[in-house]
Protein backbone atom coordinates (compact mmCIF):
# COMPACT_ATOMS: atom_id res chain seq x y z
CA UNK A 1 0.00 0.00 0.00
CA UNK A 2 1.46 3.73 -1.01
CA UNK A 3 0.54 6.46 1.16
CA UNK A 4 -1.88 8.65 0.25
CA UNK A 5 0.42 11.51 -0.98
CA UNK A 6 -1.05 15.11 0.29
CA UNK A 7 1.61 16.06 1.81
CA UNK A 8 4.29 18.23 0.04
CA UNK A 9 6.78 16.66 2.44
CA UNK A 10 11.03 17.13 2.61
CA UNK A 11 13.21 14.44 2.07
CA UNK A 12 14.11 14.13 5.95
CA UNK A 13 13.93 11.44 8.26
CA UNK A 14 13.76 12.35 11.73
CA UNK A 15 14.71 9.63 13.93
CA UNK A 16 15.98 11.41 17.56
CA UNK A 17 15.06 14.77 19.17
CA UNK A 18 16.42 16.45 22.00
CA UNK A 19 15.51 19.88 23.24
CA UNK A 20 15.24 22.33 20.54
CA UNK A 21 17.12 19.71 18.05
CA UNK A 22 16.64 16.85 16.00
CA UNK A 23 18.79 14.63 14.32
CA UNK A 24 17.92 12.63 10.66
CA UNK A 25 18.57 8.74 9.81
CA UNK A 26 22.10 10.50 8.42
CA UNK A 27 22.99 11.67 12.32
CA UNK A 28 22.74 15.71 10.65
CA UNK A 29 21.68 17.54 13.36
CA UNK A 30 19.05 20.24 12.77
CA UNK A 31 17.54 23.70 14.92
CA UNK A 32 14.25 23.55 15.44
CA UNK A 33 12.45 26.55 14.93
CA UNK A 34 9.47 25.07 13.92
CA UNK A 35 8.72 23.12 16.72
CA UNK A 36 6.58 20.15 14.09
CA UNK A 37 3.78 22.76 13.15
CA UNK A 38 4.03 25.06 16.79
CA UNK A 39 3.58 21.16 18.77
CA UNK A 40 7.07 21.45 20.36
CA UNK A 41 6.23 23.09 23.84
CA UNK A 42 8.66 21.92 26.35
CA UNK A 43 11.31 20.97 23.79
CA UNK A 44 11.75 17.41 21.87
CA UNK A 45 12.34 14.12 24.38
CA UNK A 46 11.71 15.90 27.72
CA UNK A 47 13.03 13.42 30.16
CA UNK A 48 10.14 14.71 32.89
CA UNK A 49 7.64 13.46 29.62
CA UNK A 50 9.29 10.87 28.72
CA UNK A 51 9.31 9.19 32.45
CA UNK A 52 5.41 10.66 32.97
CA UNK A 53 4.19 9.16 30.25
CA UNK A 54 5.86 6.04 30.28
CA UNK A 55 5.28 5.33 33.56
CA UNK A 56 1.42 5.90 32.83
CA UNK A 57 1.68 3.44 30.14
CA UNK A 58 3.04 1.22 32.29
CA UNK A 59 -0.47 1.53 34.70
CA UNK A 60 -3.07 1.84 32.66
CA UNK A 61 -3.11 3.81 29.09
CA UNK A 62 -6.88 4.48 27.87
CA UNK A 63 -10.05 3.51 29.60
CA UNK A 64 -13.62 5.52 28.28
CA UNK A 65 -15.70 8.32 29.50
CA UNK A 66 -17.99 6.19 30.85
CA UNK A 67 -15.64 5.98 34.30
CA UNK A 68 -14.10 8.58 36.80
CA UNK A 69 -10.49 9.53 35.49
CA UNK A 70 -9.14 11.61 38.28
CA UNK A 71 -6.26 12.61 35.80
CA UNK A 72 -8.63 14.36 34.15
CA UNK A 73 -9.46 16.25 37.59
CA UNK A 74 -6.30 17.12 37.82
CA UNK A 75 -5.51 18.56 34.89
CA UNK A 76 -8.60 20.76 34.53
CA UNK A 77 -6.95 22.03 38.24
CA UNK A 78 -3.63 22.48 37.45
CA UNK A 79 -4.81 23.90 33.85
CA UNK A 80 -7.53 26.13 35.80
CA UNK A 81 -4.47 27.40 37.78
CA UNK A 82 -1.97 28.24 34.70
CA UNK A 83 -4.39 29.69 32.59
CA UNK A 84 -5.66 32.23 35.48
CA UNK A 85 -9.60 30.95 34.38
CA UNK A 86 -9.83 27.94 36.88
CA UNK A 87 -13.89 28.56 37.11
CA UNK A 88 -14.25 27.20 33.67
CA UNK A 89 -14.94 23.83 32.49
CA UNK A 90 -12.46 21.30 30.64
CA UNK A 91 -13.79 19.78 28.37
CA UNK A 92 -11.15 17.09 26.23
CA UNK A 93 -10.28 15.78 23.01
CA UNK A 94 -7.95 14.97 20.29
CA UNK A 95 -6.67 18.03 17.98
CA UNK A 96 -7.04 21.54 17.46
CA UNK A 97 -9.85 21.01 14.60
CA UNK A 98 -12.14 18.60 16.94
CA UNK A 99 -11.72 21.11 19.54
CA UNK A 100 -12.96 23.70 17.09
CA UNK A 101 -15.79 21.71 15.72
CA UNK A 102 -17.00 21.14 19.67
CA UNK A 103 -16.80 24.87 20.39
CA UNK A 104 -18.60 26.11 17.78
CA UNK A 105 -21.18 23.65 18.28
CA UNK A 106 -21.39 24.16 21.89
CA UNK A 107 -22.33 28.18 21.50
CA UNK A 108 -25.15 26.76 19.15
CA UNK A 109 -26.48 24.70 21.63
CA UNK A 110 -25.87 27.71 24.05
CA UNK A 111 -27.54 30.25 21.67
CA UNK A 112 -30.04 28.50 19.49
CA UNK A 113 -28.69 30.14 16.39
CA UNK A 114 -26.39 29.37 12.90
CA UNK A 115 -24.58 32.25 12.32
CA UNK A 116 -21.13 32.10 12.73
CA UNK A 117 -18.50 35.28 11.97
CA UNK A 118 -15.39 34.59 11.15
CA UNK A 119 -12.15 36.43 9.72
CA UNK A 120 -10.05 36.60 5.72
CA UNK A 121 -6.82 34.72 6.30
CA UNK A 122 -8.40 32.42 9.68
CA UNK A 123 -7.68 28.58 9.86
CA UNK A 124 -9.63 26.86 11.92
CA UNK A 125 -8.86 23.48 10.81
CA UNK A 126 -10.38 20.71 8.03
CA UNK A 127 -13.39 19.37 9.95
CA UNK A 128 -16.54 20.31 8.98
CA UNK A 129 -17.65 23.57 10.91
CA UNK A 130 -13.69 24.19 11.07
CA UNK A 131 -12.85 24.12 7.56
CA UNK A 132 -16.20 26.53 6.48
CA UNK A 133 -14.70 28.45 9.08
CA UNK A 134 -11.56 28.51 7.76
CA UNK A 135 -10.74 31.10 4.64
CA UNK A 136 -9.21 29.06 2.23
CA UNK A 137 -11.70 27.83 -0.29
CA UNK A 138 -9.33 25.17 -1.67
CA UNK A 139 -10.00 23.14 1.39
CA UNK A 140 -13.47 23.31 1.56
CA UNK A 141 -15.20 20.37 0.22
CA UNK A 142 -19.26 21.27 -1.30
CA UNK A 143 -20.35 18.95 1.09
CA UNK A 144 -18.84 21.25 4.13
CA UNK A 145 -20.23 24.78 2.15
CA UNK A 146 -23.08 26.45 4.24
CA UNK A 147 -24.06 30.05 4.22
CA UNK A 148 -23.98 30.11 7.84
CA UNK A 149 -20.35 31.67 8.12
CA UNK A 150 -19.98 35.19 7.20
CA UNK A 151 -16.25 36.26 6.80
CA UNK A 152 -15.41 39.72 7.80
CA UNK A 153 -12.00 41.82 7.56
CA UNK A 154 -9.66 41.10 10.48
CA UNK A 155 -9.21 43.73 12.92
CA UNK A 156 -12.27 46.06 11.00
CA UNK A 157 -13.96 47.12 14.10
CA UNK A 158 -16.85 49.09 11.59
CA UNK A 159 -17.19 46.15 9.90
CA UNK A 160 -18.23 43.85 12.78
CA UNK A 161 -20.57 46.67 14.07
CA UNK A 162 -22.03 46.97 11.15
CA UNK A 163 -22.61 43.17 10.66
CA UNK A 164 -24.09 42.38 14.57
CA UNK A 165 -26.23 45.55 14.13
CA UNK A 166 -28.10 43.94 11.01
CA UNK A 167 -27.78 40.27 11.50
CA UNK A 168 -26.99 40.21 15.76
CA UNK A 169 -29.57 38.06 17.08
CA UNK A 170 -28.89 35.52 14.50
CA UNK A 171 -25.46 35.48 15.33
CA UNK A 172 -24.18 32.59 17.73
CA UNK A 173 -20.58 33.01 17.76
CA UNK A 174 -17.38 34.66 16.82
CA UNK A 175 -14.48 32.62 16.47
CA UNK A 176 -11.10 34.36 16.21
CA UNK A 177 -7.14 33.73 16.94
CA UNK A 178 -5.35 35.31 19.01
CA UNK A 179 -2.54 35.77 16.38
CA UNK A 180 -3.12 34.25 13.00
CA UNK A 181 -0.93 31.29 12.10
CA UNK A 182 -1.43 30.01 8.70
CA UNK A 183 -2.51 33.16 7.51
CA UNK A 184 0.54 34.95 8.03
CA UNK A 185 1.28 35.99 11.86
CA UNK A 186 -1.35 38.45 12.11
CA UNK A 187 -2.01 40.10 15.56
CA UNK A 188 -5.57 40.93 16.36
CA UNK A 189 -5.56 44.04 17.67
CA UNK A 190 -6.97 44.74 21.42
CA UNK A 191 -9.19 47.11 20.57
CA UNK A 192 -10.93 44.79 18.02
CA UNK A 193 -11.20 41.67 20.32
CA UNK A 194 -12.68 44.12 23.18
CA UNK A 195 -15.01 45.10 20.84
CA UNK A 196 -15.79 41.18 19.64
CA UNK A 197 -16.39 40.92 24.08
CA UNK A 198 -18.70 43.95 24.07
CA UNK A 199 -20.44 42.95 20.78
CA UNK A 200 -21.04 39.45 22.05
CA UNK A 201 -22.04 41.10 25.57
CA UNK A 202 -25.25 42.67 24.11
CA UNK A 203 -25.94 40.09 21.29
CA UNK A 204 -25.79 36.89 23.38
CA UNK A 205 -23.66 35.11 21.05
CA UNK A 206 -20.43 33.28 22.28
CA UNK A 207 -16.66 34.37 21.77
CA UNK A 208 -14.44 31.45 20.51
CA UNK A 209 -11.02 32.34 21.17
CA UNK A 210 -9.00 30.00 19.19
CA UNK A 211 -5.91 29.65 20.73
CA UNK A 212 -5.11 26.34 19.13
CA UNK A 213 -1.74 27.67 17.65
CA UNK A 214 -1.31 31.19 19.75
CA UNK A 215 -2.35 29.39 22.73
CA UNK A 216 -0.61 27.64 25.53
CA UNK A 217 1.69 30.51 26.42
CA UNK A 218 3.78 30.51 22.97
CA UNK A 219 2.72 33.90 22.46
CA UNK A 220 4.49 34.96 26.36
CA UNK A 221 1.11 34.52 28.34
CA UNK A 222 -1.13 31.41 28.39
CA UNK A 223 -3.77 32.95 26.25
CA UNK A 224 -2.24 35.10 23.45
CA UNK A 225 -5.97 37.10 23.81
CA UNK A 226 -4.50 37.67 27.27
CA UNK A 227 -2.66 40.35 25.82
CA UNK A 228 -6.18 42.62 25.38
CA UNK A 229 -7.32 42.22 28.88
CA UNK A 230 -10.39 40.11 27.35
CA UNK A 231 -12.50 37.16 28.84
CA UNK A 232 -13.48 34.96 25.70
CA UNK A 233 -16.13 32.45 26.68
CA UNK A 234 -14.34 29.39 25.21
CA UNK A 235 -11.03 28.62 23.90
CA UNK A 236 -9.86 25.97 21.76
CA UNK A 237 -6.41 24.64 22.38
CA UNK A 238 -4.56 21.35 21.15
CA UNK A 239 -0.50 21.96 19.44
CA UNK A 240 1.58 22.31 22.06
CA UNK A 241 -1.03 20.75 24.75
CA UNK A 242 0.98 17.46 24.55
CA UNK A 243 4.35 18.46 23.09
CA UNK A 244 3.16 16.23 20.43
CA UNK A 245 0.84 13.69 22.11
CA UNK A 246 -2.55 14.36 20.42
CA UNK A 247 -4.64 16.08 22.95
CA UNK A 248 -6.63 18.88 22.78
CA UNK A 249 -9.16 20.35 24.71
CA UNK A 250 -11.96 23.40 24.94
CA UNK A 251 -12.26 25.58 28.49
CA UNK A 252 -15.70 26.99 28.75
CA UNK A 253 -17.13 29.53 30.95
CA UNK A 254 -19.14 28.71 33.97
CA UNK A 255 -21.96 31.08 31.67
CA UNK A 256 -22.44 27.41 29.48
CA UNK A 257 -24.00 25.24 31.62
CA UNK A 258 -23.32 21.39 30.01
CA UNK A 259 -25.87 18.96 29.47
CA UNK A 260 -25.39 15.10 29.44
CA UNK A 261 -24.63 13.65 25.62
CA UNK A 262 -24.32 17.29 24.60
CA UNK A 263 -20.44 16.52 23.77
CA UNK A 264 -18.59 13.10 23.40
CA UNK A 265 -15.45 11.60 22.00
CA UNK A 266 -14.02 7.89 22.69
CA UNK A 267 -10.51 9.11 22.76
CA UNK A 268 -10.57 11.88 24.00
CA UNK A 269 -8.82 12.64 28.04
CA UNK A 270 -7.27 9.38 28.27
CA UNK A 271 -5.23 8.78 30.69
CA UNK A 272 -1.81 8.43 28.58
CA UNK A 273 -3.16 11.83 27.06
CA UNK A 274 -3.52 13.38 30.38
CA UNK A 275 -0.56 11.89 31.64
CA UNK A 276 1.36 14.03 28.54
CA UNK A 277 -1.20 17.58 28.93
CA UNK A 278 -0.18 17.45 32.62
CA UNK A 279 4.03 16.76 32.28
CA UNK A 280 3.61 19.69 29.57
CA UNK A 281 2.13 22.29 32.51
CA UNK A 282 4.33 20.90 34.75
CA UNK A 283 7.42 21.74 32.85
CA UNK A 284 6.07 25.20 31.56
CA UNK A 285 5.51 25.58 35.47
CA UNK A 286 8.74 24.20 36.87
CA UNK A 287 11.02 25.53 33.94
CA UNK A 288 8.78 29.19 34.05
CA UNK A 289 8.44 28.51 30.21
CA UNK A 290 6.03 30.89 29.09
CA UNK A 291 8.10 33.86 30.65
CA UNK A 292 11.09 32.04 28.49
CA UNK A 293 8.51 32.46 25.46
CA UNK A 294 8.19 36.05 25.73
CA UNK A 295 12.13 37.08 26.87
CA UNK A 296 13.41 34.80 24.03
CA UNK A 297 10.67 35.82 21.93
CA UNK A 298 11.52 39.65 22.24
CA UNK A 299 15.09 39.23 21.95
CA UNK A 300 14.55 37.22 18.51
CA UNK A 301 12.20 39.88 17.27
CA UNK A 302 14.72 42.89 18.12
CA UNK A 303 17.21 41.42 16.71
CA UNK A 304 15.50 39.91 13.83
CA UNK A 305 14.35 44.12 12.92
CA UNK A 306 18.35 45.08 12.66
CA UNK A 307 18.82 42.02 9.77
CA UNK A 308 18.59 44.36 6.29
CA UNK A 309 15.84 43.07 3.81
CA UNK A 310 13.78 41.20 6.49
CA UNK A 311 10.51 42.92 6.47
CA UNK A 312 8.05 43.76 9.00
CA UNK A 313 9.10 41.73 11.61
CA UNK A 314 6.28 40.66 13.72
CA UNK A 315 4.56 38.12 16.62
CA UNK A 316 4.84 37.66 20.33
CA UNK A 317 6.53 35.75 22.42
CA UNK A 318 7.58 32.53 20.67
CA UNK A 319 5.42 33.41 17.79
CA UNK A 320 6.80 35.74 15.08
CA UNK A 321 6.74 36.56 11.34
CA UNK A 322 8.46 38.11 8.34
CA UNK A 323 8.26 38.72 5.32
CA UNK A 324 10.70 38.16 2.32
CA UNK A 325 11.62 40.36 -0.22
CA UNK A 326 11.65 38.83 -3.77
CA UNK A 327 15.91 38.44 -3.55
CA UNK A 328 15.34 36.19 -0.03
CA UNK A 329 12.35 33.77 -1.50
CA UNK A 330 14.78 30.89 -0.98
CA UNK A 331 16.20 31.69 2.33
CA UNK A 332 13.32 28.81 3.93
CA UNK A 333 14.73 26.37 1.66
CA UNK A 334 18.64 27.70 2.09
CA UNK A 335 18.34 27.53 5.73
CA UNK A 336 17.07 24.17 5.73
CA UNK A 337 19.50 22.72 3.36
CA UNK A 338 22.44 24.18 4.16
CA UNK A 339 22.40 25.64 7.69
CA UNK A 340 20.29 22.63 9.05
CA UNK A 341 17.32 24.82 10.73
CA UNK A 342 13.68 23.84 10.00
CA UNK A 343 11.46 27.11 9.76
CA UNK A 344 7.73 27.47 9.02
CA UNK A 345 6.16 29.08 6.21
CA UNK A 346 3.02 31.19 5.11
CA UNK A 347 2.26 31.91 1.48
CA UNK A 348 3.15 33.80 -0.26
CA UNK A 349 6.26 34.91 1.71
CA UNK A 350 6.47 34.94 4.64
CA UNK A 351 8.73 32.76 7.32
CA UNK A 352 7.30 31.59 10.32
CA UNK A 353 8.95 31.08 14.01
CA UNK A 354 7.18 28.15 16.29
CA UNK A 355 10.01 26.94 17.86
CA UNK A 356 9.59 25.25 21.51
CA UNK A 357 9.00 27.38 24.45
CA UNK A 358 12.17 26.43 26.03
CA UNK A 359 14.50 27.65 23.42
CA UNK A 360 17.28 28.71 24.93
CA UNK A 361 19.36 32.44 23.76
CA UNK A 362 22.33 30.61 22.34
CA UNK A 363 19.42 28.41 19.90
CA UNK A 364 18.46 31.45 19.20
CA UNK A 365 21.79 32.99 18.45
CA UNK A 366 22.42 30.48 16.38
CA UNK A 367 19.45 30.80 14.19
CA UNK A 368 20.21 34.68 14.04
CA UNK A 369 23.65 33.37 12.62
CA UNK A 370 21.79 31.06 10.27
CA UNK A 371 19.83 33.96 8.75
CA UNK A 372 22.44 36.89 8.27
CA UNK A 373 24.50 34.33 6.53
CA UNK A 374 21.74 33.07 4.29
CA UNK A 375 20.77 36.64 3.78
CA UNK A 376 23.96 37.98 2.55
CA UNK A 377 24.46 35.64 0.67
CA UNK A 378 21.04 35.99 -1.50
CA UNK A 379 21.29 39.52 -1.86
C1 LIG B 1 -5.37 28.26 14.61
C2 LIG B 1 -5.58 26.81 14.29
N1 LIG B 1 -6.78 26.24 14.56
C3 LIG B 1 -7.01 24.95 14.30
C4 LIG B 1 -6.06 24.14 13.71
C5 LIG B 1 -6.35 22.70 13.41
O1 LIG B 1 -5.65 21.87 14.28
P1 LIG B 1 -5.47 20.31 13.93
O2 LIG B 1 -4.56 20.22 12.77
O3 LIG B 1 -4.90 19.73 15.20
O4 LIG B 1 -6.82 19.77 13.64
C6 LIG B 1 -4.80 24.70 13.40
C7 LIG B 1 -3.76 23.88 12.75
O5 LIG B 1 -2.81 24.36 12.18
C8 LIG B 1 -4.57 26.07 13.69
O6 LIG B 1 -3.40 26.65 13.39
Amino acid sequence: MKLFDVYPINDIAIVKGKGSYIWDEKGDQYLDMYGGHAVISIGHTHPHYVQRISEQLNKVGFYSNSIRIPLQEELADKLGRLSGKPDYQLFLCNSGAEANENALKLASFYNGRKKVIAFKKSFHGRTSLAVAATDNPAIVAPVNATSNIIFLPFNDEEALEKTFKEQGNEISSVIIEGIQGVGGINIASTPFLRKIRALCDEYNAVFIADSVQCGYGRSGKFFSHDHAGVDADIYTMAKGMGNGFPVAGIIISPRIQPKHGMLGTTFGGNHLACAAALAVIEVMEKESLIANAETIGAYLIEELKKIPLLENVRGRGLMIGFDLPETLKDLRKNLLWKQKVFTGEAKPHVIRLLPSLALRKKDADEFLEAVKEETLALA
